[in-house]
């Protein structure tokens, strides 16, 4: 077990670079499993969870293999078509495995997935389109048995935009009989990177990234090369990072576009941001200012992925901001540590009231989860004094070595083992 040691107040300032997408490249490592030859990834983040999709890949027989930011994986001969409940229970992200497992060997056995506790996160949609596609699902305790003779094409309405059933139903769907329209799909960018790797290797999608998505099931996907979008969650990190220091920072590489549901955020804040290429430069004023109302909502809207990361900055602008939580019920779990460094913040049912105060104060907490791990790293950036951030393996599953790269832009953070 390891922990970071933060000497807070930092003044921050230079240049950071944001690294490939964690949510784009798990859905993509797993449908490397479709083609029947080697695929190859560049822009791969170092996160425990890709270490953990690595793992499912080897163990079903393909042969992967790791050069600093690329990945090479070989999927020629898949030996086996059960995923073991150790390594469903690693990350939510293994349930995008199944569609790929009953694409390719029509069988899979696997158990429910793990990941953030950040809610109850069902995957009746994930399986519910499945079946439509053509396949018998078994439900017998915390285990799954799926089947099919063969997978064909259907219409599939979903009744929420979930991100991981429309990359589930996308990657079951390539190789289907037949076409297949997805109406209500997830539009979040890693849905069109899963699409655009896929098509390079020789699917049929149109419209990802839309509303409704169309497959038109092809005989076989071939090798392709491709490279990971940037983790838009990593730089709107980066940005609360500038925010509550008061700091001025230049991030590079990014994609506008996947941040502009972010951007007018930090623009109330009083954060004035410059685009160059694809480089972001924010320069925050020496006290933010509170943001009227911000709810989450399904891309383009405001992303609940940065609702934590976010709080920690209004937890120190001047006046009263109010978070409304609407994609998961229990991700509000990191403010009672964030209560710890001083903050004001009351919740109530999916809403959280933020009273900024002028100062936070060093305090010792742990991580609730990813990103509720990253907004306490950001509130003792901005706190007087020493943090202690316990249960860091969090934030390991979705940042590359953090510390590293918020200490080459002026942080004192150290990561220390725990006893
Ligand atoms: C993905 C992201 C996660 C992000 C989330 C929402 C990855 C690896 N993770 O998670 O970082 O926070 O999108 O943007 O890409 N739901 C159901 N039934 C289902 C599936 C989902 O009710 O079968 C509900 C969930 O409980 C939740 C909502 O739909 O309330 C959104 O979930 P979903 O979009 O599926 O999120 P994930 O794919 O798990």
């Amino acid at each position: 077990m390891e922990k970071f040691i933060i000497n807070g107040k930092r003044q921050l300032g230079g240049e950071i670079s944001v690294h490939g997408s964690k949510n784009s490249v798990l859905p993509i490592l797993a449908s490397t499993l479709l083609i029947k030859g080697k695929s190859i990834i560049h822009n791969v983040p170092n996160l425990t969870d890709v270490d953990s999709s690595i793992k499912i890949l080897e163990y079903l027989g393909a042969e992967v293999c790791r050069s600093g930011s690329s990945i090479y994986v070989d999927a020629s001969d898949i030996s086996d078509n059960t995923i073991p409940e150790e390594m469903m229970r690693e990350m939510r992200s293994s349930i995008i495995f199944l569609g790929a497992l009953l694409s390719r060997c029509k069988e899979a056995y696997i158990c429910y997935p793990g990941g953030c506790e950040i809610g109850v996160r069902p995957i009746d949609l994930h399986l519910s389109s499945l079946r439509k596609l053509g396949a018998a699902i078994n439900e017998s305790g915390n285990c799954l048995s799926c089947k099919c003779t063969s997978l064909t094409g259907a219409k599939i309405i979903l009744s929420f935009p979930s991100v991981g059933a429309t990359e589930n139903i996308i990657i079951s769907a390539v190789l289907a009989k037949g076409k297949t329209t997805i109406i209500n799909a997830a539009r979040e960018p890693e849905i069109s990177d899963l699409a655009s790797f896929l098509n390079s290797c020789g699917a049929r999608i149109f419209g990802a990234g839309e509303g409704t998505v169309e497959i038109e099931g092809v005989d076989a996907l071939y090798s392709a090369c491709h490279t990971v979008i940037p983790d838009r969650i990593v730089a709107a990190t980066y940005m609360s990072a500038a925010a509550i220091t008061s700091s001025e920072l230049i991030i590079k590489n990014i994609r506008t576009l996947h941040l502009t549901p972010v951007m007018p955020v930090f623009s109330e804040m009083g954060c004035k941001m410059y685009i160059s290429g694809n480089d972001l430069k924010i320069s925050a004023p020496k006290r933010l200012k509170r943001v009227k109302n911000i709810k989450t909502m399904p891309y383009p809207g405001f992303p609940t992925d940065c609702q934590s990361i976010v709080m920690s900055a209004l937890a120190k602008a001047k006046g009263t901001t109010v978070i409304n939580e609407s994609i998961f019920e229990s991700r509000f779990k990191h403010v009672s540590e964030l209560s710890r460094f001083g903050a004001d913040i009351t919740v109530n049912g999916d809403t959280a009231v933020i009273s900024g105060v002028a100062e936070l104060y060093g305090a010792n907490v742990f991580c609730t989860d990813l990103r509720g791990g990253s907004a306490l790293v950001l509130a003792a950036l901005a706190a007087e004094g020493v943090s202690s951030i316990g249960d860091i393996y969090h934030i390991d599953r979705g940042y590359e070595k953090l510390e590293n790269s918020l200490n080459q832009i002026g942080a004192d953070i150290t990561r220390q083992n725990v006893t």
